[in-house]
């Protein structure tokens, strides 16, 4: 009999604490809603208890985001799970996600405790969870690399407690496929109430086989599934939402498992975190990189265009991936603009519609045939759009092979203008030291995809032009933009010279 696995999303958590995929509120509170829509079971929001921040996003998203269980993440000690409770509570359906780590490396090295000690937290963190909220997870970290036996006896207990899930990770991404699914079955095989909680795995892609264990852990019983998507999330990242939802449903009659993913929803979640982070997936990966249904040698597309069959083990339409088809043009007016968003899942405020709708206009101008895609582009940058402190007025460069590269820069805030010259290794160099004497900031750049860094904090941003200095710098202002956007008490300038 086919049964349905959870699927427990962590993008929000273990997903954005790595580095370069931080996100802000405006930015968690969109994917939040696009997760709900592509039907995860549950949202691990956020680590309540890691900073102001982080406790905001985890109470604004069990504030708005209906559908999924709202979980945040908590130490087992009782100031991390009272912080998480005063997080989660908004939510209709709120979870307290208490871990702590059950392998002997880290029980001696990490907490110079002993394995007793650790039982005897895990159980009070639990006791005390559950005297908050009635939906309690578990977990051991580090569990594969935990002693079986003892591990079996922190499930049991945890589980007597009041854990209604117990979640298995493999945090260091160790396992091979059947050692993880041999540990899943050993779990259930003795531990005697384990029948009183849903087991789950949490599976780390160190090895590259976060997917397989997963698969292999639901092969052996397991019943929920923590995964993210594009499988961003620490180190080589967490098992990958789409291939495992694609896994199972792809092959229902191996797994006898199905999710309650709208896998049709699997493409734009995709995407829309690659705009958000600015950090695209390799061209190759499974299910969502741009080649994933990409037929380039001439056998495969004969076959192909005879029967997709050949080549083909999943539609691209079962992923979204739909054959862009031509929805609205120049002459479409507001009302189809705001039905055709409506029917693509986006829910926007009237002045968000009023603004998206001038500038689709705009861009009806420059292309004569507008698809779903180029909405779903625009409508994101509407949504995601922070408020721009700093504009580009001006920008002069010179450069050459004698020259000394030199730039002057004309930046506006609000109504004044601010200008200031300086020269650099290149022009990109000196336009980027001119922006920083007017802003008062200071990034390096990192990559030339405009990847900077202020201080420890890592932005990623965009900019179209076809001057490679204007959009250099139009994207280095996207990122100030965000920085300031995203740290509310940062002072929004440094004033250079005001401009003439
Ligand atoms: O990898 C891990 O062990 C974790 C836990 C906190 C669930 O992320
Ligand atoms: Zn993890």
């Amino acid at each position: 009999m086919t049964r349905r696995v959870l699927v427990f999303d962590t993008t929000l958590r273990d997903g954005e604490q790595s580095p370069g995929f931080s996100m802000n509120l405006a930015e968690k509170i969109t994917l939040g809603r696009q997760l709900a829509r592509l039907g995860v079971d549950v949202i691990e929001a956020g680590f309540p208890v890691a900073s102001d921040g982080d406790f905001a996003s985890v109470r604004e998203i069990a504030r708005e985001v209906r559908g999924p269980v709202i979980a945040g993440l908590a130490r087992a000690v009782p100031a991390d799970i009272d912080r998480c409770w005063d997080a989660v509570r908004h939510a209709a359906r709120p979870r307290i996600h208490t871990f702590i780590a059950t392998s002997d490396i880290h029980i001696e090295k990490k907490f110079g405790s002993t394995r007793d000690e650790i039982l005897a937290r895990a159980i009070e963190a639990v006791r005390y969870a559950r005297g908050l909220c009635p939906d309690v997870e578990f977990s051991a970290e580090d569990a594969f690399r935990s002693d079986w036996d003892y591990l079996c006896r922190v499930v049991e207990a945890a589980i007597a407690a009041g854990a209604t899930t117990i979640n298995i990770p493999d945090t260091v991404g160790y396992a091979i496929p059947s050692e993880f699914g041999g540990l899943i079955r050993t779990i259930r095989e003795r531990v005697p109430n384990i029948d009183r909680a849903v087991l789950s795995v949490h599976c780390h892609n160190d090895l590259g086989l976060a997917v397989a264990n997963s698969l292999a852990a639901i092969q052996n019983g397991a019943g929920q599934v923590e995964c993210t998507v594009n499988g961003i999330g620490e180190r080589a990242g967490n098992a990958s939402l789409e291939e495992v939802a694609m896994a199972l449903k792809t092959r229902p009659a191996l797994f006898l498992a199905t999710t309650g993913v709208r896998t049709e929803e699997i493409t734009r979640t995709s995407r829309l975190l690659v705009s958000i982070t600015g950090i695209d997936v390799q061209p190759n990966k499974a299910i969502v990189g741009r080649n994933a249904f990409a037929h380039e040698s001439g056998i495969h597309q004969d076959g192909v265009l005879k029967d997709a069959r050949t080549y083909e083990i999943m539609t691209p339409e079962s992923v979204g991936l739909t054959t862009a088809h031509l929805v609205l043009g120049k002459h479409s007016g507001r009302h189809a603009f705001s039905k055709r968003l409506e029917t693509l899942g986006y829910e926007l405020t009237k002045e968000q519609v009023a603004s998206a709708f001038v500038r689709f206009k705009d861009l009806c101008d420059k292309k004569k045939e507008i698809f779903d895609e180029d909405l779903a582009a625009l409508v994101e940058e509407e949504i995601l759009a922070v408020p721009e402190v700093w504009g580009l007025e001006q920008l002069q460069t010179t450069s050459g092979t004698r020259a000394i590269p030199t730039a002057t820069v004309v930046l506006r805030r609000g109504e004044e203008t601010f200008q200031d010259s300086a020269t650099g290794d290149g022009p990109v160099d000196a336009a980027y030291k001119a922006v920083d004497r007017i802003t008062g900031l200071s990034g390096r750049l990192l990559t030339y995809a405009i990847k900077v860094a202020f201080e420890d904090r890592e932005l990623a941003a965009r900019a179209a032009s076809t001057d490679i200095v204007e959009s250099s710098v139009r994207a280095y202002l996207a990122a100030i933009n965000r920085l300031l956007a995203s740290t509310p008490g940062r002072p929004p300038a440094g004033d250079g010279p005001a401009a003439p």
